[in-house]
């Protein structure tokens, strides 16, 4: 009988996402959340709003069902949200897209990520730059595409990229730049001068750009700038986003990647064998939210703003270090001077010692990464205002 493991395991394993036997750990998050869930713990983990989002996306859900709009929809997605996709670039960034060739629907941002790692590296000499802490889904796919990982370091507390570290991870092996900003664990958002840098690296090295813009609209003090809008961006970067943070809808799984023309195509050759399509009924609902007036967009930034702000207050008043973040659900603090030399443990402690589970920021980074991240805890702010306060209460027993 064949080995049950297959080559995507023995990449895996490499990259530290299974056992060097195949086997499968639970992820830091869903033990996290179990400890939250059997200790009745303040579950700051996950990152998931314990709102509803606005009434008119949740109407036109409801509306799409009861109008039968449940079959398949279009390979690309419904027009009308491939429209909203287009309206929402121009609107907010000023990107004029076909929507018909330039936009793409998929099954949220993880499946845009996935199917654009598969679609887009060539062979197994390619190479992904990633900046870690990053999102776990981009080295399971980097492994699944066959590519070799190459994370740039983000340094407590800023999380900006040392520019002469990135020059040195870009090179003419370099297939993807993948770029997460505004960025999930650290809440940074990258200066001008670092965005600059990544375009001409991208350019001298004839790499693509893939970027991870799902939370856009939680930026707090400045105005969201993707990269596709940089001069010589446009031909060789995939714009990736979903409905799931603006909407407080993680659960629809809506994503959308736009871009040039035959970059999409590639996207789409993939995506169409990994779900076909997705979300019928959701489709027309996202489409009503990115139509939803300024107000509404300024409205989220400002209130997750002052969620950030309490969330820090109360970390800062149990003796942690914060780094206050500029976009994002999350916020980064520092539990060595509480004593803390090994985050993961320190979050198993922390539901008996405080009532609140975080997460190790080691579980965003590469086993030869770890090291650096020891200390530190992510702690998500998407929560409401007096799930905070109570959260911020009980760390209060850390002093
Ligand atoms: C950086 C980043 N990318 C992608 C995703 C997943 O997006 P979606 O739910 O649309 O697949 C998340 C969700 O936490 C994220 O933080």
């Amino acid at each position: 009988m064949r080995q049950i493991p297959g080559a995507w395991h023995r990449t895996a394993a490499g990259a530290g996402l299974v056992g060097s036997d195949g086997s499968i750990h639970p992820t830091i998050f869903a033990e996290m959340s179990a400890l939250a869930a059997r200790t009745g713990a303040i579950n700051l983990g996950q990152g998931f709003p314990d709102e509803d989002g606005p009434s008119e996306v949740l109407e036109a859900a409801r509306d799409a069902i009861a109008q039968g709009v449940n079959q398949y929809p279009p390979g690309r997605g419904l027009p009308d949200l491939l429209d909203a996709v287009a309206e929402h670039q121009q609107r907010f960034y000023g990107l004029h897209l076909d929507p018909s060739r330039n936009a793409l629907v998929t099954a949220g941002a993880t499946e845009a990520l996935a199917a654009a790692l598969l679609g887009l590296v060539d062979g197994s000499d390619d190479e992904v730059v990633v900046f870690e802490p990053y999102y776990d889904s981009y080295a399971a796919v980097a492994a699944l595409a066959g590519a070799r990982l190459v994370p740039v370091p983000l340094r407590w507390p800023a999380f900006q990229p040392d520019l002469d570290e990135l020059r040195s991870a870009v090179t003419d092996r370099t297939r993807i730049i993948l770029v997460n900003d505004p960025h999930n664990p650290t809440g940074a958002v990258f200066s001008a001068e670092v965005r600059d840098e990544i375009v001409r690296l991208a350019d001298r090295h004839d790499a693509l750009i893939v970027t991870d813009e799902v939370y856009e609209h939680l930026v707090f003090d400045s105005a969201h700038v993707p990269l596709a809008t940089l001069p010589g961006a446009w031909e060789r970067t995939l714009t990736i986003s979903s409905g799931g943070k603006t909407f407080s809808t993680t659960g629809w799984k809506i994503g959308w990647v736009t871009g040039p023309a035959p970059l999409v195509d590639a996207v789409l050759a993939v995506k169409q064998y990994l779900t076909y399509v997705n979300g019928s009924a959701f489709q027309p609902a996202i489409a009503a939210g990115l139509r939803l007036p300024d107000a509404f967009f300024q409205g989220i930034a400002d209130a997750l703003r002052v969620r950030r702000d309490l969330l820090g207050a109360g970390l800062r008043a149990a003796g942690l270090e914060v780094s206050t973040p500029a976009g994002t659900y999350f916020t980064v603090a520092d539990a060595a001077p509480l004593g803390a030399t090994d985050a993961a443990a320190f979050c198993r402690e922390l539901p008996e010692r405080a009532g609140v589970v975080a997460i190790p920021l080691t579980a965003f980074a590469s086993p030869a990464g770890r090291g650096q991240y020891a200390t530190l805890l992510r702690f998500a702010a998407c929560k409401r205002v007096e799930v905070l306060e109570e959260a911020a209460s009980r760390l209060a027993a850390l002093r």
